[in-house]
């Protein structure tokens, strides 16, 4: 599940100008704009050359980590919101959090990989610092220099909402590769451990499967490798309400085919067929690896094969689940699951993304379609 992000140095934080930086403080009830049309006594520099030019807040080009701060160490829950422009040089973003000059959260743009990022600094040199997430910008937005970009942080508790611009979808990705543990899925019937860098399952009961993710997940695509090692039913959960109100697409060994059923509450086996579909240049097999996808739109779901289309199926029953959760499954089965990956275009009102707390693998940001 650790993922290995190679991450540039932060050079040169440079030529960062923000104006128009609004705190939604609900501890304190209030909202504070600054739009640096005057004075800004309330700015505490913590590092790098910072004034007011034109209506903005300047720093020009230096070293690692420049900011300013603003507020008090003891704001919580609230939302920072600025705009951000990068006149030269490639990294510049909000900070949030900050209990002293140099431990803090940082959410910048990185002009060069077009993406953004989440770091903690702490103590022991500007540049000391964990990464929290990366995460490709938007479609709709190109991270580039001398180009005003809005940028905002939802904070509370221990869960970040990060926007890129306004108006713009939503482009997330999360992946477990389980070189690690596997402690952020919730296992909820069957066996489960994380063995040679993969998720297995030990042959057991009907419809083992364990959860990952967030139930307001609505339209993604979720990919898996899964392995049969011993059995015939194997493949992946989506839009999981509940441990038993699920949808699964699965490999069917003995019949060459896979199947699209709907779990619901009762017993792990209570369940609705949604169809099957006959593989498609394909043999369903034992012992080898098969790379599942399911793309999610509303209630058509498109089944993809080791790169194959298989079909796609609707549940047009209308008890359908519109939002959930995504896992891994198997029926009768000893499995082997590898490099699952969500992603996500349009997650609206979900939950989120973020999780600060040593979530080095955790990838995830929350854009959403209007500020
Ligand atoms: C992002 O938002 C800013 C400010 O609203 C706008 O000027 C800019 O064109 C937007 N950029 C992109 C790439 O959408
Ligand atoms: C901040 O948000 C967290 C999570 O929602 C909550 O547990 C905590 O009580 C909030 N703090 C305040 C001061 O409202
Ligand atoms: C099977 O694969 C061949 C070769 O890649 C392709 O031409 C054909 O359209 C595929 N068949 C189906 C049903 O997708
Ligand atoms: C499984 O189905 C595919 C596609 O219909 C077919 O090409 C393949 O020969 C079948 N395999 C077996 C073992 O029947």
């Amino acid at each position: 599940m650790r993922m290995t992000i190679i991450v540039p140095k932060l050079a040169a934080l440079s030529l960062v100008v923000l104006f128009g930086i609004a705190l939604a403080i609900p501890t304190y009830a209030g909202t504070q704009l600054w739009d640096f049309e005057e004075d800004h006594d309330d700015w505490k520099v913590a590092n790098g050359e910072w004034e007011i030019k034109g209506g903005t807040y300047h720093v020009d080009r230096g070293g690692q980590a420049e900011h300013s701060l603003i507020g008090e160490e003891k704001w919580d829950n609230y939302t920072i919101e600025a705009k951000v422009r990068l006149d030269a040089g490639n990294w510049a973003g909000i900070v949030f959090r900050a209990e002293s000059e140099m431990e803090y959260y940082v959410y910048y743009l990185n002009v060069p990989s077009n993406i953004i990022e989440l770091w903690r600094h702490k103590e022991g040199g500007w540049a000391a610092r964990d990464n929290i997430a990366q995460n490709p910008a938007v479609e709709k937005v190109k991270i580039a220099n001398e180009e005003w970009i809005d940028m905002k942080v939802v904070v509370e508790g221990d869960t970040f909402e990060v926007h890129l611009n306004a108006s713009v979808a939503f482009a997330g990705e999360q992946t477990w590769s389980f070189e690690g543990e596997a402690d952020d899925w919730t296992p909820a019937n069957g066996d489960w451990s994380v063995e040679d860098g993969t998720y297995k399952l030990a042959k057991g009961g009907r419809a083992e499967h364990s959860l990952i993710g967030d139930v307001g997940w609505e339209d993604y695509t979720v990919e898996a490798k899964v392995r049969l090692d011993e059995g015939n039913w194997a493949g992946v959960v989506f839009r999981a309400q509940s441990e038993m109100e699920y949808y699964v697409y699965y490999l069917n060994v003995p019949n060459n085919k896979t199947e699209l059923w709907r779990h619901k509450t009762g017993a792990w086996d209570a369940r609705d067929k949604i169809g099957e579909l006959a593989g498609s240049n394909i043999t369903v097999a034992n012992g080898e690896w098969f790379d599942m996808r399911v793309v999610l739109e509303g209630n058509v779901m498109k089944l993809w094969i080791n790169g194959e289309e298989q079909g796609e199926l609707a549940d047009e029953t209308g008890a359908g689940y519109p939002a959930g959760q995504a896992g891994v499954w198997a029926w009768e089965t000893a499995a082997s699951f590898d490099d699952v990956k969500v992603v996500g275009d349009e997650v609206i009102g979900g939950g989120t993304p973020v999780e600060p707390q040593d979530k080095l693998a955790t990838t995830w940001g929350h854009i959403k379609q209007r500020f």
